[in-house]
């Protein structure tokens, strides 16, 4: 979490270091800060709040400079106040650093340097980097020599990127922590995702954990941390600036919510073959998967959801499979070793949790597959392939096109695994692979029609809100509870259909609406099972095709194209999502950027 940027050119660095602090907003909003260069110092300019608020702040103060550093924080070490925000500097304010990530071994570093006569004004593991520099700048050493030395000394998880007074030379490094390089003649830019200089350039390198860079207006220098020169080749992003902005759309949310027929058509370009029934994933040559004897797919979140979506559709084509939670992963793993493939689930392919499974998981042997949005992210390149679910950028917190790109992956992916296991396609691939090419028309369809906001704001208010399925609808029922409570901040929970009766009826009142998703799974019993709770005086709404017997049974409906039950899930899901959106509308709540929340968790 923290998004980080760093900017050198010609002109006012100000703009770009603020816009890039905009579309970074999404990985923390707790507080938000920017250092610049500004002829005879550095000027900082720093407070807790969002980016809107720093920009008030700053106001018609005049701050000019070529280069410049800026932080959007989301708090770990220390509340989110004007002093924990970044930038931090040293003492004699000559060196300004920002900085995501934790630094492990700080409250050493702190005591050492305090013993030096350093004195500290936050409670941040981040302000010990300006001081270790300035340490290393009073013992003698160059700037970059310094900040090398420093760097050195680190310990934990980093993306780091400092600004010393007087010259117009940025240092960054990496270890763990997202860092990208963007590139555009005589303008550069660093920052913690594309996002943040898309509007100026769309050629980017991704660093990589080790990699030491020093920029100026001349060019970039990669380098690994003892200072040797290495090659690292640059990106084009496929990204416009205009996919990442909200275009007509309130908020981020509802955009990409609106985006689900293009991110499932991207998802599924040149991947399906509905003639010849073949599905073709990148570098899965026939018989991949022919030696694995069982699936585990880790992940968190929302993406755990994903997750437990494919592994369902493999246990029920007859594959060994489970979903774990990537942050229980280390404690209770089940055995893994190389006849075992782990698929790690993760949008941005930076969470911490889950790249700590992924790593567990190829130490043990395992081959591993990341199913991520991200190229050129930590869990991309550490697992043996990985495969890319094209949604293109999600900014809103809450995850939803994501979701859905993800489950179509996974389904893919799980029916090559079901052909290489048994040696030929699945039989159903016939039918599937038409119905999965007319997910994007049937979304879009599904979208225009959606009366989740009238049924949002009809249940608008109510004490609790139940979500439950069976089947590959209970996936969809957490995931429909995770998203009313992250953006409504009302208590919301997610249930298999049959485990109602098991406790949770308990407390089930006229004010606690209870939506069932109906994915064509044993359907009646799910039905019985929102009987029970409407008998106890609950709204029952059933998402379902129309003309479905629980249309009749419930208080109100929402419509799902009728689909195979593989997928009309992602369907019901979808419109969820809506429910969701509009409940947090009426409730003004922060839509975009949730309390508490960060788009990309970095931390354990
Ligand atoms: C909820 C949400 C989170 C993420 C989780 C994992 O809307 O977005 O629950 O799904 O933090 O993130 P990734 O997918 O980046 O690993």
């Amino acid at each position: 979490m923290c998004g980080i940027i760093g900017r050198v050119g010609d002109g006012n660095a100000l703009e770009p270091l603020l816009t890039g602090l905009e579309n970074l907003e999404y990985r923390g909003y707790d507080s938000a800060g920017i250092a610049v260069q500004n002829g005879s110092g550095i000027d900082v300019q720093k407070r807790s709040g969002k980016v809107d608020e720093l920009k008030e702040s700053i106001g018609d103060a005049t701050l000019d400079g070529k280069i410049g550093i800026g932080h959007t924080r989301w708090s770990t070490h220390g509340p989110p106040t004007d002093e924990n925000a970044h930038p931090h500097t040293d003492g004699t304010k000559d060196v300004a650093v920002v900085h995501n990530g934790i630094i492990e071994n700080y409250v050493e570093l702190k005591s050492r340097l305090a013993g030096y006569g350093h004195e500290f004004t936050s409670d941040t593991d981040t302000e010990v980097i300006p001081h270790l520099i300035q340490f290393y700048l009073d013992e003698g050493l160059t700037n970059e020599a310094a900040f090398r030395r420093a760097v050195e000394e680190l310990e934990g998880s980093y993306a780091v990127t400092a600004m010393l007074s007087g010259e117009h030379v940025l240092y960054a490094a990496r270890q763990g922590s997202p860092l990208v390089v963007g590139m555009e003649d005589g303008e550069y830019f660093l920052a913690s995702d594309v996002p943040a200089f898309l509007e100026y350039t769309d050629s980017v390198v991704y660093l990589e954990d080790g990699d030491v860079v020093i920029v100026d207006e001349d060019g970039v220098e990669f380098t690994d941390l003892a200072g040797n020169p290495i090659t690292r080749e640059s990106e084009t992003v496929e990204w416009d600036p205009e996919q990442a902005g909200k275009g007509e759309y309130d908020h981020f949310m509802l955009k990409e919510i609106h985006e689900q027929p293009t991110a499932l058509a991207q998802a599924l370009e040149g991947r399906i073959d509905t003639t010849n029934e073949r599905i073709a994933l990148a570098d899965f040559q026939p018989g991949t998967f022919e030696a694995i004897e069982n699936v585990q797919f880790v992940a968190c979140g929302t993406s755990y959801h994903a997750a437990l979506y494919g592994s369902l559709t493999l246990n029920q084509a007859g594959i060994h499979s489970s979903a774990l939670l990537a942050n229980e992963y280390s404690v209770s793993a089940p055995p893994t070793d190389e006849n075992t493939l782990v698929v790690a689930v993760t949008q941005s392919g930076e969470t911490a949790d889950t790249l700590s499974a992924l790593r567990q998981a190829n130490e043990a042997g395992a081959t591993t597959v990341t199913v991520t949005n991200v190229v050129g992210s930590t869990a991309a390149r550490e697992a043996d392939e990985a495969l890319f679910i094209r949604a293109g950028p999600e900014i809103g917190v809450a995850a939803t096109k994501t979701f859905s790109s993800q489950a179509v992956m996974l389904t893919l992916l799980g029916q090559r695994i079901v052909g290489d296991q048994h040696g030929e396609p699945s039989a159903d691939l016939g039918v599937l692979l038409p119905e999965l090419a007319g997910m994007p028309d049937a979304l879009e369809e599904m979208l225009e029609r959606s009366d989740a906001d009238a049924i949002a704001s009809r249940y608008a208010n109510s004490q609790s809100y139940f979500f439950i399925g069976r089947g590959l609808g209970f996936p969809v029922a957490l995931e429909g509870a995770l998203k009313f409570k992250e953006i409504t901040y009302e208590h919301a929970e997610g249930f298999a259909s049959g485990e109602l009766k098991h406790g949770p009826l308990a407390l089930v009142t006229p004010d606690t609406p209870v939506f069932a998703v109906f994915t064509g799974e044993e359907d009646e019993k799910t039905l019985k099972n929102a009987a029970e709770a409407q008998t106890r005086g609950a709204p029952v709404i059933a998402v379902c095709p129309a003309g479905h017997r629980a249309v009749d049974v419930a208080d109100a409906h929402l419509e799902i194209p009728e689909t195979e039950s593989d997928l009309s899930g992602l369907l019901a899901n979808v419109q969820l999502q809506l429910v969701s959106y509009y409940a947090a509308d009426l409730l003004d709540r922060s839509i975009d950027k949730p309390r508490n929340l960060a788009k990309s968790v970095t931390v354990e």
